[in-house]
């Protein structure tokens, strides 16, 4: 495996690089906008594709290299369901996976520091996020913090991790690298209280000021997602009612871009082939299936959101197919406007 921990000393965060192997597909943790030149040299010097980029919670202390990197390298941008972010093309919820090639990633929701906090397991290791840090825990004042949610997600779900799990964390400003939870348990002080009522108490006293790039990040994390605007601009957006009208055409192929996990867990709009984002390009190839259809009738994509739907939309432009258009908003549009759904 390829486990790559990558530093930067602006903000003290650890963004995390992982692959089953050389030449295959790769997923990163938490990148961090300025560090996006070297993630690509990397991943290069690596022979990796980038597939996914998640982001454990909506930060306040940097800026998020999801955008960017999905401008780069067309991978797909994942976070939590409560997220408010909108460059998010793949959103999970507790218990779900996160799959790369050979290598899945569980899923654990721990609000706490954030509303949208996220921690994911691999194996014999853990990514806290925010949420545990090395002998810390992250501040709950803001952006909906909540300390009791927060020895929640500690506690009842982190805290029951295997001891020898190694916890990965966010952040850390001394220069500690790893830990685990057994450590944790027993040595991180914010840990060693009897109630859950000390440990808010613990946290509302930590009176920290703001992170200097709060003002900036948050607001700069929200919108980074520019794809659904662009491919609007261009008319190339269909609406619910528009996609109504559709169904049932022979004339017209609908493609839903999604993941096997997502068309199980949310349905599907009936009729629609699947041809997952992450094929796109082999699919989009002169002479491969896709590129065959879209020549021979118009092509609706859709996704979870209508980000990688947008996104694919621009690609398929990219290879000479102009009628390719997309759901605005995915299914979560179509849902919305009670659209139906097969299973
Ligand atoms: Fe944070």
């Amino acid at each position: 495996m390829i486990f790559r921990q990558m530093y930067d000393s602006v903000s003290g965060t650890y963004s995390y690089l992982l692959a089953s192997r050389r030449g295959g597909e790769a997923l990163i943790i938490d990148p961090v906008l300025e560090k996006v030149d070297r993630y690509i040299q990397l991943l290069q010097e690596l022979d990796l594709r980038l597939v996914k980029a998640i982001d454990t919670h909506l930060h306040a202390d940097h800026v998020t290299g999801l955008g960017e990197l999905r401008d780069r390298t067309l991978c797909v941008t994942v976070m939590g369901r409560e997220s408010k972010a909108d460059v998010v093309s793949m959103r999970v919820s507790d218990g779900d996976r996160v799959d790369i090639e050979r290598l899945s990633l569980g899923v654990i929701y721990t609000p706490g520091h954030t509303d949208d906090s996220y921690c994911f397991t691999m194996g014999d290791r853990v990514f806290t996020g925010d949420t545990l840090l090395i002998r810390g825990t992250g501040r709950t004042d803001f952006q909906n913090g909540d300390a009791r949610m927060q020895y929640a997600s500690i506690f009842n779900r982190l805290l029951k991790l295997p001891d020898e799990t190694l916890v990965y964390p966010a952040h850390d400003y001394k220069g500690e690298t790893v830990s685990t939870i057994g450590e944790e348990r027993a040595f991180n002080p914010r840990l060693r209280v009897r109630s859950v009522d000390e440990y808010v108490q613990v946290m509302s006293n930590l009176n920290l000021p703001d992170p200097k790039m709060m003002d900036v990040a948050v607001p700069a994390n929200l919108k980074v997602g520019l794809a659904q605007a662009e491919v609007a601009n261009l008319g190339l957006a269909l609406n619910e009612n528009e996609l109504a009208a559709m169904l049932g055409r022979d004339d017209i192929a609908i493609v839903d871009l999604r993941e096997t996990s997502e068309r199980e867990r949310d349905g599907e709009i009936p009729g629609s082939l699947h041809v997952p984002y992450g094929t796109l390009g082999e699919a989009l190839k002169p002479g491969a299936a896709l590129h065959k259809l879209a020549s021979a009738k118009p092509v609706v994509f859709y996704c979870a959101f209508g980000e990688r739907s947008a996104m694919a939309v621009q690609a398929a432009q990219d290879a000479g197919l102009r009628s390719a258009c997309h759901i605005q908003g995915g299914i979560g549009a179509w849902k919305a406007a009670d659209g139906p759904l097969t299973r």
